[in-house]
């Protein structure tokens, strides 16, 4: 198949980054993405390693420069690597330009070295706090140690590593510029997060919830920071930090804002589960459902649905926190499509 035309949604939104989930499961359980107690789908519903291959490479044929391979926690799937080598072997041609993950690192140690040599060259980590007992907490695991111990093994495979955290109230809020300078002091970028009502968790989110515009006032006086060019496909604004507050030149801390400052309008992504279905939004219920075609490998039936599926890509996410919003905004966790 050639001569396939870019994929673009019905505002004229051009899609060039795809988020793929490859399993639902994690061996974390973060207090904003999963419940204590969750039902995980059954591993025969989950897609093959060679499916997941087909339906990158068709989404690779209609411009996906991109792919962001995610979970639950991806590293936690046993051919993980079968699939990143797979992949990564198309790097740099006709248009494919990142492989990357989003991972919270504790199985990095395994397999850090052999990312890189599939052509990751950035890896995005999960890190909340740098206290063992919130740690505890906050993710219901004693894991500190494997997540800081992954973190040094993808820095010593050569990965560049940005540390992702969300901001919560009564958990780490007061420790996000510890956590900045150790991020930088350690040559990483940081962006921090805020959270998302996605699917009913243990807690009240509004009890969580950190608006990050006044906490990014905050930073941008206590750390100089000053509006970067720095640009992902991803949704952050950057901002960078004066060289003489760090050893590294040039580190940034980037706002994820999709509360306080909706960033809808620039989406360029969509994503898939590791069941097959498309979610278009993050924030919206509406999916469908690939797997049919990517099961017969029948990638002119795929195409089409991809080209339905855009066409009802909806214009943005509704998500609300606040006293009187009890409901999250999806009934499904972020663990689904791993953000
Ligand atoms: P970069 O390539 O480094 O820009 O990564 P990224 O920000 O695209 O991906 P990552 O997996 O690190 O996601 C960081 C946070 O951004 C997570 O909390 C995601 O849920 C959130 N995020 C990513 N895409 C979207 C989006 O389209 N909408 C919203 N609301 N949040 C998003
Ligand atoms: N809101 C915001 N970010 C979340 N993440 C998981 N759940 C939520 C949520 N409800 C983050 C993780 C990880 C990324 C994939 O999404 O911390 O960094
Ligand atoms: Fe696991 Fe990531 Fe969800 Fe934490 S945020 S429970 S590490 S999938």
């Amino acid at each position: 198949m050639t001569d396939l035309a870019p994929l673009q949604d019905s505002f004229g939104r051009r899609i060039s980054y795809l988020r793929l989930s490859v399993t639902d499961r994690c061996d974390l359980r973060c207090q904003y993405c999963m419940a204590e107690k969750m039902q995980f789908l059954p591993k025969a519903e989950v897609l093959s390693y060679e499916e997941m291959q087909f339906l990158c490479e068709a989404f690779m044929r209609r411009g996906v420069s991109k792919i962001r391979i995610s979970g639950g926690e991806p590293l936690v799937r046993k051919d993980i690597m079968k699939l990143m080598q797979g992949l990564g072997q198309h790097i740099g041609s006709g248009g494919f330009e990142e492989l990357t993950l989003t991972s919270n690192a504790t199985q990095m140690p395994t397999h850090a070295a052999a990312l890189a040599d599939c052509g990751v060259k950035r890896v995005n980590i999960s890190l909340d706090t740098l206290n063992r007992d919130a740690f505890l907490r906050l993710t219901r695991r004693d894991a500190l140690h494997q997540t800081l111990a992954g973190i040094d093994a993808a820095q010593a495979a050569g990965l560049q590593v940005k540390i992702n955290t969300v901001a919560l109230k009564n958990y780490n809020e007061a420790e996000i510029p510890t956590l900045i300078d150790w991020a930088h002091r350690r040559g990483m970028d940081i962006s921090i997060i805020e959270t998302m009502p996605m699917g009913f968790i243990d807690e009240d989110r509004f009890d969580q919830y950190v608006p990050l515009l006044p906490l990014r006032e905050k930073l941008i006086e206590r750390f100089s920071l000053t509006a970067s060019s720095h640009r992902t496909a991803g949704p952050a604004t950057y901002f960078d930090r004066p060289a003489s507050q760090h050893n590294d030149a040039g580190r940034r801390v980037g706002f994820i804002t999709p509360l306080t400052h909706n960033f809808c309008a620039n989406c360029n992504r969509v994503r898939v589960t590791c069941t097959g279905e498309i979610y278009t939004c993050l924030g919206q219920d509406g999916k469908m459902d690939l797997r049919a075609a990517i099961k017969s490998f029948d990638e002119t039936l795929l195409q089409q649905q991809l080209d339905a599926a855009l066409i009802a890509k909806p214009k943005g996410h509704d998500f609300d926190i606040s006293e009187t919003q009890q409901n999250p905004a999806t009934a499904r966790h972020m663990s689904v499509t791993g953000g």
